[in-house]
């Protein structure tokens, strides 16, 4: 089996997992703040995931967001649940994010939403997909014609939405990093910006959209790396400059 095959197969299995305890969830610790939390479910997932991987590719390094961080030459980037509080509360809004590189460079990325049994497959110079069908963005100029995201971060998403929210057809969150980057990369949303977003959060959704010929710059207008935590806009190609300027605050 590919390594794609495999990261495929364990986001359905673990997807089913997650399925069975959705909203019902009976621990749930804190980690850094009140709104950082984990679940056994995210252990659990984890396990899964991480235990199949080393089953088949013994020698591969593991990055992943519940306490796994290793490094090298072929690097999985793990996020078990992407969205775990929309978990918690019983919110469709989560999903299973597995990145596989080589020497620090994307080579693929899987986000799979269960809920939604939405498949994003990103592969390095092949493309994206959404369940099989090829993503490509549209390029739009027209700010008033899209629809945007941004997720949560201290002071700045207040302001940056009180700059924008006029400007757009409307500003949707909805508390997934992960799926909300894909969404860019199918042409739901036309832009969404990740504060301070850990690579686990981002890295395979950041090949799902650079495949479909999404932009992504940092704040300062560079393309980012997706291993390194920092603020990423994924956008449509031809609004990206005029989202970065509202980013200016
Ligand atoms: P998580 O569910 O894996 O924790 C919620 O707005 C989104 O931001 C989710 O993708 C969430 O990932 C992520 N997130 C949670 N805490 C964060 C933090 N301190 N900085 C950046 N992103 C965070
Ligand atoms: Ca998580």
């Amino acid at each position: 089996m590919t390594k794609l095959d495999l990261t495929i197969k364990i986001s359905r299995k673990v997807g089913y997992y997650l399925m069975q305890h959705w909203g019902d969830t009976k621990e749930v610790k804190q980690k850094s703040s009140f709104s950082d939390l984990v679940t056994q479910h995210d252990k659990i997932a984890q396990k899964i995931i991480i235990d199949s991987i080393k089953n088949h590719f013994p020698n591969d390094g593991i990055l992943a967001e519940e306490g796994v961080f290793e490094n090298a030459e072929n690097l999985w980037v793990i996020d078990p649940i992407d969205g775990t509080i929309n978990y918690i509360h019983g919110l469709p809004n989560f999903a299973i994010s597995i990145a596989y590189f080589e020497q620090k460079k994307p080579v693929f990325g899987v986000v799979y939403s269960p809920v939604l049994n939405e498949m994003f497959v990103g592969i390095k110079n092949q493309g994206s997909y959404l369940n099989g069908e090829k993503l490509r963005i549209k390029s739009k100029t027209k700010l008033e014609e899209t629809v945007g995201s941004v997720g949560f971060s201290n002071n700045f998403t207040g302001l940056f939405i009180s700059k924008i929210e006029n400007k757009v057809r409307r500003i949707r969150i909805l508390g997934s990093a992960a799926i909300s980057a894909c969404y860019v990369g199918a042409g739901k949303f036309d832009f969404f910006i990740s504060k301070n977003a850990n690579p686990w959060d981002i890295a395979a959704a950041f090949l799902i959209v650079k495949e479909a010929e999404g932009k992504i710059l940092n704040l300062s207008g560079n393309e980012p790396n997706p291993l390194e935590k920092g603020s990423f806009i994924f956008a449509n190609p031809g609004i990206s400059n005029k989202i970065l300027e509202f980013t200016m605050i």
